[in-house]
């Protein structure tokens, strides 16, 4: 089996998830899950970054140490991400002695193979805690990074790392390795700031006390996004026990929002070139939700919190809504009525009114029985044989919407078929021809929905007679429907939103 290693970022958890981070999961989630299906070796890391000057002062804040507070938020990640079905395999926390320990392994191999890379130095530059990062001067207005957060001047002795000296390799690697960052407008930016110049990077804080001990010299801290950083090498155990490291690394992808590419496809790859490690095969950077014009985020208090999307629509649905409202790569504004818009037209209309009223029909006519296959009318299979190719490259490309606009189409077209031959009017045999074909169609929707709603899709199929855990890439092709005689129309899949809050709902 082919490995296959994806990651998210790992989130801060100075608070809880919101949107975003819940974003993150599930477009990680549907990406490990097809690959899954595509019979990979899968390894889904996430996790979450407990260090640094901002959690400190968010524990202060709160009067708690900074490790009851990250316990605390971690349960809620872990819950929120268990009700959303998120499969990942293992979940790495920066504050674990096995990260310490790949931090610490990390700092060895840079030394040994290049001992001029870390070097003392006297650092002083704005310095943004919102972000956890020194900002260029000429990024800074009115005392604002360009996000808008408030900078302030922090001068210390620190460890820096010679990120100049990558430079040119790091330029060379993009242009030999054109997917190494995706999608191409987020290449592009990066391109043209290490074309701009790289500065060494400091790597350790003496201001900040929460953080991992710099290796050689206990005064430091290490820097929180060296120490974020190496929780992809941490998470399969790198030097420790390295044999799940071996067997996955390089990532396939790490996925993460596009103010992080830059840290993610220019120090990332200088410390691992630094260390002698090989590089991730790509970067991939999703876009934005914005409430209003603004990124959701914690600091700027305008966040939707996950679990109230869920009680409003349902994990599946939620899961559904995010990777539907927005174009993967690109920023989307949320709104909850054109959430309930969808979730009523895509979800109960037309994949949840379809399928009832197909396997309805099948439980009438056909006594629950798979009726004999049959070319049937219509150009189903015909859309069916045309949308799977498009399927399987449009979620190698990380193009959703095209995806889902594929299985769609054969949705569409399944209730444009049962209007026009009306099989519920006709004797049991002749509405049998005509159901196979519909049951079939029906059949390899959701198998391709199975990385979008897996509860869903799993429910559905088992209507079918089938296992959602049993189906493979193989059962993805016109003509392989199994035979059964407990074919069940069950209660809505997708029941319709309650009237009084289904504002705006069609
Ligand atoms: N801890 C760092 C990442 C270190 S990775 C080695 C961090 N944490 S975060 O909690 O601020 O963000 C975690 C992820 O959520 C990032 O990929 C970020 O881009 C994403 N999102 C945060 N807000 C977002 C939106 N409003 N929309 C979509 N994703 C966004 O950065």
């Amino acid at each position: 089996m082919k490995p296959f290693y994806i990651s998210t970022a790992i989130h801060y958890v100075n608070d809880v998830p919101h949107l975003g981070h819940m974003y993150e999961e599930v477009v990680a989630d549907v990406v490990a899950r097809f690959r899954r299906f595509l019979g990979d070796d899968v390894f889904f890391l996430t996790g979450t970054d407990e260090h640094g000057i901002k959690m400190e002062r968010a524990a202060a804040a709160k009067g708690v140490e900074p490790l009851q507070l990250a316990d605390r938020i971690v349960g809620i990640h872990e819950a929120l991400w268990s009700d959303l079905s998120i499969s990942y395999d293992d979940f790495i926390r920066t504050t674990q002695e096995r990260h310490r320990t790949a931090v610490e392994a990390l700092f060895s191999r840079i030394r040994a193979l290049n001992p001029d890379d870390i070097y003392l130095g006297e650092h002083r530059a704005w310095y943004c805690a919102n972000e956890e990062t020194f900002v260029p001067d000429a990024q800074v207005k009115d005392g604002k990074c360009e996000n808008g957060h408030r900078v302030e001047i922090a001068a210390e002795e620190n460890y820096l790392f010679r990120l100049s000296k990558y430079q040119q390799r790091l330029l060379d690697h993009y242009e030999q390795n054109p997917d190494f960052v995706r999608p191409k407008t987020r290449a592009n930016e990066v391109i043209a700031f290490v074309r701009s110049g790289l500065r060494d990077l400091s790597i350790s804080r003496t201001a900040v006390k929460w953080g991992i001990p710099f290796p050689g010299d206990p005064r430091h801290v290490v820097y929180v996004w060296f120490d974020a950083l190496t929780n992809y090498l941490s998470g399969l155990g790198f030097g420790k026990d390295e044999e799940r490291f071996r067997k996955y690394w390089p990532a396939d992808v790490h996925l993460v929002g596009k103010d992080i590419v830059r840290f993610h496809a220019v120090y990332w790859p200088a410390f691992l070139m630094a260390a002698g490690i090989e590089l991730p095969k790509s970067i991939v950077g999703h876009g934005w939700w914005l409430s209003g014009e603004q990124k959701m985020s914690k600091s700027e208090g305008n966040v939707v919190r996950p679990d109230e999307l869920i009680e409003r629509f349902g994990a599946d649905a939620s899961r559904y809504l995010l990777m539907r409202e927005i174009v993967f790569g690109q920023d989307a504004t949320f709104s909850v009525e054109k959430f309930e818009k969808t979730y009523t037209a895509d979800l109960a209309n037309d994949l949840g009114n379809t399928t009832s009223r197909i396997l309805k029909m099948v439980e009438t006519k056909c006594g629950g029985k798979t009726p004999p296959a049959s070319s049937g009318a219509g150009s189903i299979r015909e859309i069916v044989e045309r949308t799977i190719p498009t399927y399987l490259n449009s979620m190698d490309d990380f193009d959703f919407t095209r995806a889902l606009d594929a299985i769609w189409s054969i949705l569409r077209e399944l209730n444009g078929l049962v209007a026009r031959t009306e099989p519920w009017t006709k004797d049991a045999s002749d509405a049998g021809t005509l159901l196979w074909p519909c049951l079939e169609g029906l059949r390899c929707a959701w198998v391709m929905l199975i990385p979008f709603v897996p509860v869903a899709a799993s429910e559905a199929l088992s209507r079918m007679g089938i296992r959602a855990t049993e189906v493979t890439i193989e059962d993805l092709r016109w003509g392989v429907l199994p035979i059964t005689d407990s074919i069940l129309a069950g209660s809505p899949l997708f029941p319709r939103l309650s009237a009084t809050a289904a504002r705006g709902a069609a």
